[in-house]
């Protein structure tokens, strides 16, 4: 059970919080809503309250009724300051939905709400879910303010993609849905499992997550499904073995986990220019990004005109094959995991043959035909492939599944170090 502390801020997306204080108590929570001024022309406080089971406040010189305690806590003997009471007891703080105007203020340490007020004041994890218009989402004052926020250690989320509010408008800007926005909140307050045996004690690993994205003009790319997920598994099963672990993530939105450090890249070429940067201090490195194998030729740097065409023609051209390039470059000290994401019949055949052409360790064979695993799944199904064996993994989490890979690299250097052709699985 957490101390939830949901900041709602001005926008349509204000209703779609009514839902996640609903989950969120439903899955056993404790949950103190404060509003920004705006958000009640949006939703009112009677709502928040009802759903909540806890008065809802909105300004920073207002009295709470229950001195700064959540349900189920006792409230203080005495009267506290409500904002510092209320992040002093919380877990996690939440703002949800975030506009534009909220998360320049939270960028700049403003304090002129009790929003913004409590966000200075709070020492928990900080946790942002954008929503907005595509073109605010997309503005560079806005861009920079996530780049600002996260790396002060603030998790911002991506915001989905689709339908926005006014009308007939598509892009991204939506607020993750309320069930992604618990999961997000439970990643980031679940107590540290015990450490278990820690047999990447002294390595680095490099991880690459996430999708590239291949810019058309300013707001359009080329990318593809890719979430992140299992890249940021394998960081987290690595860092829990006890490795020094550096994430390179192409347009990941998942929370961050403290004991990795990440490098966050959009195109296949900053990936590549990242993952060199790395590699020669890199012991292991694990490939899970989803690289584009093509990008348009050229990018241009304004929004391309629709015109009077009715087709218009994108040229692309190739992408240099970072996985390849690397292993041109290996050491023999070096572990290199590839992955492969195949499409139906003759998956292992393709994954054999990447294993050889781009001189790798492991490859790890994704069928990416299927929905319940692969992209943008929180499961995933694997066979994984050495040069001496396969091993078949059914269907699990990735977290699970990251574990595996990360068992057969551990084989794969024991028997480095005894001079021994690795075990067959
Ligand atoms: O992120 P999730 O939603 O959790 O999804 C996980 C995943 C399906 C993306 C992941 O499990 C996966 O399969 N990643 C590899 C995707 C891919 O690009 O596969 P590929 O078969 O096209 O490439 C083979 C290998 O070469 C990969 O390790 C890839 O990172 C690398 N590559 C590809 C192209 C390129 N230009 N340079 C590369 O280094």
């Amino acid at each position: 059970m957490a101390r939830i502390l949901l900041g709602v801020s001005g926008g349509i997306a204000a209703y779609k919080a009514l839902e996640l204080v609903r989950l969120a108590t439903a899955a056993g929570h404790a949950l103190r809503v404060i509003q920004t001024p705006a958000s009640r022309r949006f939703v009112g406080a009677a709502s928040f309250a009802a759903l909540s089971g806890a008065p809802v406040l909105s300004d920073e010189f207002e009295r709470d009724p229950a001195r700064g305690a959540f349900p189920g806590d006792a409230a203080p003997g005495h009267d506290p300051l409500s904002h510092l009471e209320l992040v002093r007891n919380t877990d996690i703080f939440l703002v949800a939905p975030a506009s534009a105007n909220t998360l320049a203020k939270l960028a700049a340490g403003l304090a002129d709400n009790l929003l913004t007020t409590c966000a200075l004041a709070a020492t928990c994890p900080l946790l942002v879910a954008p929503a907005m218009n595509d073109k605010m989402w997309a503005h560079p004052a806005t861009q920079a303010n996530v780049v600002l926020l996260r790396s002060r250690g603030v998790t911002v989320l991506e915001p989905a993609t689709g339908r926005l509010a006014s009308r007939g408008e598509e892009g991204a800007g939506r607020l993750p849905e309320p069930g992604a926005l618990l999961e997000a909140i439970e990643a980031l307050t679940r107590p540290p499992v015990p450490a278990p045996a820690a047999d990447l004690v002294g390595l680095r690993v490099l991880v690459t997550a996430g999708g590239t994205r291949e810019p058309i003009d300013a707001v359009r790319f080329v990318g593809n499904r890719s979430s992140g997920r299992m890249g940021f598994a394998l960081a987290a099963e690595a860092a829990e073995l006890g490795a020094a672990v550096t994430v390179v993530a192409a347009n990941v939105g998942l929370p961050r986990d403290p004991r990795v450090t990440y490098v966050d890249v959009e195109t296949a070429a900053q990936l590549r220019d990242a993952c060199c940067a790395a590699f020669e201090s890199t012991d292991v490195l694990l490939m899970a990004a989803a690289v584009a194998d093509f990008r348009p030729a050229r990018s241009f740097a304004g929004k391309l005109k629709k015109g009077a065409d009715e087709r218009m023609r994108i040229e692309l051209e190739r992408t240099p094959d970072i996985l390849s390039g690397l292993a041109a470059a290996r050491r023999a000290d070096q572990t290199l995991v590839g992955f492969a994401a195949e499409h139906g019949a003759g998956a292992l055949q393709y994954g054999r043959e990447k294993l050889a052409r781009k001189r790798l360790d492991a490859v790890v064979v994704n069928d990416v035909s299927r929905t319940d695993i692969g992209f943008d799944a929180a499961d995933n199904e694997v066979t994984i492939l050495t040069a001496a064996g396969t091993t078949q993994i059914a269907r699990a989490s990735k977290p699970q599944i990251a574990r595996a890979v990360l068992d057969v690299v551990v084989a794969l250097r024991a028997a480095a170090a005894a001079g021994a052709p690795e075990p067959a699985a």
